[in-house]
């Protein structure tokens, strides 16, 4: 056989056997997916029914996975959250219009709304619920992003209620938050009153990567989902991953209580870090995101820690490191991460990075800045500039300008500190 560079390096990575803190939350344990998912690879045939056009074993599968999450209507993604998002979005705004949006949207709704040409409000979460109740401008929906990459979550109870009294959905990119239907409590977003979740089953859950679903509360978003969806997917959705959602929703079905050893170990992971002096700040019971900035170390630095006592964490950062911890972790996963945990130096805190700038001026239509020509320029010769993509450093993980926005003085200063180089602008 020729050279096979990524095959080669999967498989080189998979015989370190790292613990993996990582998604997918099969974490590609034995028995978390059925062996044979692969010769089940098949096509839209009579037997196999079509996602677009669902009326057998697909519209099945995703009729049980609404009862079990009490949803109006579920419908399966081979595409990701992503896709998930693109369609929220579209069916809430067919004809175009404002979506008040915390501002640390992932890219995909970024990129979603310039493909749809609507106009994003830019808010920061926390000042969300505060400019929903007081904000009289026209706005035809509303999105945030719950839990975020860190395990926060917002009020979406008090959400919720002020998107109905304006008549306006209140979607949810839930892609961290499957599993939060399984929480002791139950924290998901769907069962807070959001109109719409996109859930990434495959961040959390026993599903292939690429696996999702989007879950509508409410029976106006039901008729024109499937068409929504169909504007942005593919034709060729993978039946192994749509399979793979079909096994995770009966195994949750089977195992309603399946993450609850995983909060209790998360907890104590949690109590371990603590008593060393490191915040765990996620409220989703089943994340550790540990702010190792407050023992001198950054996020960066203590995943290489991490990685030497075997464990591959999910994200880094200049402040935190984040573990993504599901039933398919076992015991000698969460054993490693203790020990990673135990030899963290424990030094002076980080210096706290100074505080965001103001949003800055909107200077061009999302749409019109995504799709124009742009150019790279120096940082230093940035300032003026339009931006032509998000500049975000991690934390806060909340861009510093967005695409079309003016690129400020303040800035360009902030962005010096985090390192960027140059900025792409119009
Ligand atoms: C907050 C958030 N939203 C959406 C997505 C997109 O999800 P997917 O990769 O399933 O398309 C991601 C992916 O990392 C994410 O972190």
């Amino acid at each position: 056989m020729s050279e096979t560079p990524l095959y080669t390096a999967l498989r080189h990575h998979h015989a370190l056997h790292r613990a993996p803190f990582h998604t997918p939350g099969h974490k590609c344990a034995a028995g978390a997916l059925p062996p044979d998912l692969l010769q089940l690879d098949y096509t839209e045939l009579p037997d196999t029914d079509s996602l677009f056009e669902a009326s057998g074993p697909i519209l099945q599968a995703e009729q049980a996975a609404a009862a079990l999450f009490g949803a109006r209507r579920t419908l399966f993604s081979a595409g990701g959250c992503s896709l998930c998002i693109q369609t929220m979005l579209r069916l809430s705004c067919p004809q175009g219009g404002t979506v008040l949006c915390a501002r640390n949207a992932h890219r995909t709704a970024v990129n979603a709304m310039a493909l749809l040409g609507l106009t994003p409000l830019w808010v920061m979460p926390k000042n969300i619920l505060n400019i929903l109740n007081k904000n009289t401008d026209r706005i035809d929906a509303c999105y945030v992003t719950n839990p975020d990459y860190y395990g926060r979550l917002l009020d979406i109870s008090a959400l919720a209620a002020a998107c109905r009294r304006r008549n306006i959905p209140l979607l949810v990119d839930n892609a961290h938050g499957t599993q939060l239907a399984f929480t002791q409590p139950d924290l998901h977003p769907l069962h807070q009153g959001a109109s719409m979740t996109a859930d990434s089953a495959h961040k959390t859950l026993n599903v292939l990567t690429g696996g999702a679903w989007l879950q509508i509360g409410e029976e106006r978003y039901v008729p024109n989902a499937k068409g929504a969806m169909q504007l942005f997917a593919s034709t060729s959705p993978s039946y192994p991953i749509m399979a793979s959602l079909d096994l995770a929703r009966a195994f949750l079905q089977e195992h309603p209580d399946a993450f609850v050893p995983v909060q209790r170990r998360v907890q104590q992971l949690s109590q371990q870090a603590a008593s060393r002096g490191i915040l765990n700040v996620s409220d989703d019971p089943t994340r550790l995101s540990l702010k190792t900035a407050e023992i001198g170390l950054t996020g960066t630095r203590a995943a290489e820690i991490f990685r030497q006592n075997g464990v591959e964490p999910e994200m880094a950062d200049g402040a935190y490191v984040v573990l993504i911890a599901t039933p398919w972790n076992i015991r000698e996963d969460f054993a490693r991460a203790a020990r990673a945990i135990a030899a963290l130096p424990v030094g002076e805190p980080l210096s706290c990075g100074p505080e965001l700038p103001a949003l800055p001026p909107v200077r061009m239509p999302l749409r019109k800045a995504v799709f124009s020509a742009s150019h790279e320029v120096p940082l230093q010769r940035a300032a003026g500039c339009i931006a032509a993509e998000a500049a975000c450093p991690c934390p806060p993980g909340i861009p510093v300008v967005m695409p079309g926005e003016e690129i400020t003085p303040q800035a360009v200063q902030f962005l010096g500190r985090y390192g960027f180089l140059s900025l792409r602008v119009l």
